[in-house]
């Protein structure tokens, strides 16, 4: 397993990491699943800076800040909705990992975890999405100055199992 990748069946929203990945929606104004609990977590002035920020295209990745939460910053992105993997569910997937890192890296982000972006209400089946994961993270990784400390944060452990697998097989 590479040192700077990790898998944890955890609440997302309790990790002490610098930054935690919100699998949102284009509008940024909420909803469910665990951008549902970011947001209760993170308290209401969460939503009031989402809402100066206009959205976010599918594939992109915006930052706020934490507010109560105790990540310092919660990066956005909205997954792809699944379709049947021909309509650029892929590519989109891996540039929500992709500029979620980013934007990690130009803050200085010493630590990100992720949800499994898109396997929830967005349908994205859970092993295609995490190789899609570990594939794009890892060669983020590999290009940034001062990559952060990854965590696949898992709400299962069936889904961590996936992750391990995948991981472990280098
Ligand atoms: N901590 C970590 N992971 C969580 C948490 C949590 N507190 N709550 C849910 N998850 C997991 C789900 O079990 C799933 O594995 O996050 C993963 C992503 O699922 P969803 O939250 O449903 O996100 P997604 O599939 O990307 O759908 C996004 O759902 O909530 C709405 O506004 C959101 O419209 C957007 C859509």
């Amino acid at each position: 397993m590479s040192k700077s990748m990790r898998v944890a069946v955890a609440d997302i929203t309790t990790l002490t990491v610098d930054a935690i990945v919100n699998a949102a929606n284009t509008s940024l104004l909420g909803g469910g699943g665990v951008d549902g609990a970011i947001h209760r977590a993170a308290g209401p002035e969460l939503l009031a800076e989402c809402r100066t920020l206009g959205g976010c295209a599918t594939g992109d990745a915006k930052l706020t800040k934490g507010y109560r939460l105790p990540a310092k910053w919660v990066i956005h992105t909205p997954g792809p909705v699944w379709r049947d993997g021909a309509h650029g569910e892929p590519e989109l997937l891996a540039g929500c990992y992709q500029r979620s890192l980013e934007l990690a890296a130009e803050k200085g982000a010493k630590s990100i975890a992720f949800p499994c972006i898109s396997t929830g209400i967005y349908g994205y089946p859970a092993e295609n999405a995490a190789k899609i994961a570990v594939a794009t993270v890892r060669e983020a990784l590999n290009r940034l100055p001062a990559p952060p400390e990854v965590v696949f944060c898992c709400f299962s452990q069936k889904n961590a199992e996936i992750y391990d697998k995948i991981l472990n097989k280098g």
